[in-house]
């Protein structure tokens, strides 16, 4: 972290003297000011983090350039130091926003003590105010992007449901497709939103903690419990808890899940009281719940009582105009980040990253334009940085394995069957390649049964068989019986 700067307003030389001595050997910047409009001056010019403000100034009053100070608006630390400390004094400049009152002479112990608390209260408080700021920003209806019909008609329901009153939302959808950005969306957009959105991850924390999180427990609850913690239903209490992995609960908690969502009442662990809470709950989970619930994972009744609204975000591919208006939305988001000034894509990283069937959906997509950002120094990201993946969709079969339905850019084929997507890399490649590739492609989709994958690739199992050998990919033992074959 830089240096911190500290301000020192005093007209006594000797005490703005001690006060640098300690406050340098405490390690931070000193400057000084001998009254209020120098301290102001220098305040406006030096943007100090804290300020050890006298009350008695020869010009002004200590309460007078702490208004000034405060209405500049810079999120610093002001301290007070008085000679008499009166507590209409203090009142006041608490009042006014100071963070302390320190009287004289001085403790340096508690002033060092308080300067440090100070600094790191003032830091978490623009942290915080930043941090709302951005998460608003960033979650304004504007912000979700999508022009495909399929994400225009969610945006409408999304408004409608976060105007509502529904107190429970069930988002699905496949990791990186904008669970968490929609959960948030819900929840700025709704009369909630100037109260606490608070957000857990059920599979991320062990189900004896997790209940502790979410219902709190009273005091010696449990060895660990030494005072009473309130549990994020209580703090999230007018608000939203969004609920993440909601499909990683264990039955135990589904049940406490169940009744929460029906009474609107909690009890936090080790107590006997009920205490009403009035939260919105979003759930999330990438997993088909619906599945979990046939398979038995998932409570039924949970289920319903969740699914009364529900939102699904469909995958990237499905709705693949959606790809360059968030292109172009990241280009802007890491222009501004990394101060850059990217124009746009190559013809051919725009046919790579539209014809590509993103897996990792949105963020894939984000992360890949992230790393090509950084390392392009065009005016036009090319594909040479683009993952391998995405620049190579073909090489290999991996890139179209998790295709089972039709593959995004794939072709119809008469016979309902589809043709993987395929594009020809900018330094070409061979046909043999790409033959070899869909020979081991059909084995691994027919999970090594020769007979089905010569089926897949319409070939006799003998044509299939002198391909395997011909492109190494028979077993040592196998290769005895290939019969020589045309295809
Ligand atoms: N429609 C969109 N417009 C702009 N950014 C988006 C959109 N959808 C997703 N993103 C961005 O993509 C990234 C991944 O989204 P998010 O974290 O919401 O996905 P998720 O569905 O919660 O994923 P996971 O299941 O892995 O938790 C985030 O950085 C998010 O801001
Ligand atoms: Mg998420």
């Amino acid at each position: 972290m830089a240096q911190q700067k500290i301000l020192i307003v005093d007209d006594e030389k000797l005490v703005r003297w001690s006060l640098r001595q300690k406050c340098e050997e405490w390690g931070y910047q000193v400057l000084e000011a001998e009254d209020g409009g120098t301290a102001l001056r220098i305040a406006h010019n030096e943007s100090p983090d804290a300020v050890l403000l006298d009350v008695r100034l020869p010009d002004l009053s200590g309460l007078e350039v702490l208004e000034r100070l405060k209405q500049s608006g810079e999120g610093r630390a002001i301290i007070l130091i008085t000679g008499d400390p009166q507590l209409d004094d203090a009142k006041a400049a608490i009042k006014l926003g100071a963070y302390d009152f320190i009287g004289k002479p001085l403790d340096f112990d508690e002033l060092g003590v308080t300067i440090q608390n100070a600094l790191e209260a003032t830091r978490l408080r623009t942290e915080v105010e930043s941090l709302r700021g951005e998460v608003r920003r960033r979650t304004g209806y504007h912000d979700v992007v999508g022009v495909s019909r399929k994400m225009t008609e969610l945006m409408n329901f999304v408004r409608k449901v976060a105007a509502s009153e529904a107190t429970t939302i069930l988002i699905q959808g496949e990791s990186g497709t904008g669970k968490d950005l929609i959960a948030k969306a819900i929840h700025y957009q709704s009369t909630r939103q100037d109260k606490p959105f608070v957000a857990i991850n059920a599979s991320a924390i062990p189900e004896t903690l997790l209940e502790a999180e979410l219902f709190g427990h009273e005091r010696g609850a449990f060895t660990d419990a030494k005072a009473m913690k309130k549990g994020l239903f209580e703090v999230a209490d007018e608000g939203t808890l969004f609920l993440d992995e909601i499909g990683e609960l264990s039955p135990f908690l589904q049940a406490k899940m169940l009744r929460v969502l029906e009474d609107k009442v909690i009890r936090r662990v080790g107590g006997v009281r009920d205490i009403q809470v009035d939260v919105r709950v979003i759930a999330a989970s990438n997993r088909d719940l619906e599945r979990a619930v046939r398979e038995g994972h998932f409570r039924q009744d949970l289920y319903y009582r969740l699914a009364i609204i529900s939102i699904f975000i469909p995958p990237l591919r499905e709705r693949k105009e959606d790809t360059l208006p968030l292109v172009d939305f990241f280009i802007d988001h890491y222009n501004r980040k990394f101060r850059k000034s990217i124009r746009g894509l190559t013809e051919e990283t725009r046919r790579l990253l539209v014809n590509y069937d993103w897996p990792g959906n949105v963020r894939e997509l984000k992360n890949a334009i992230e790393r090509a950002m950084i390392l392009e120094d065009e005016p036009d990201l090319r594909p040479t940085y683009l993952p391998f993946s995405v620049a190579q969709p073909h090489a290999g079969v991996t890139a179209f394995e998790h295709t089972s339905s039709p593959p995004a850019g794939g072709q119809p084929l008469e016979n309902g069957r589809w043709l993987p997507p395929l594009l020809i890399p900018e330094g070409g490649t061979s046909l043999e390649e790409v033959e070899r590739a869909l020979v081991e492609l059909a084995l691994r989709q027919a999970g090594g049964n020769q007979t089905h994958a010569a089926r897949l690739l319409d070939i006799s199992r003998d044509a299939l068989r002198y391909k395997m050998k011909k492109f190494g990919l028979m077993h040592a033992d196998e290769e005895e019986s290939a019969a020589p074959a045309g295809s």
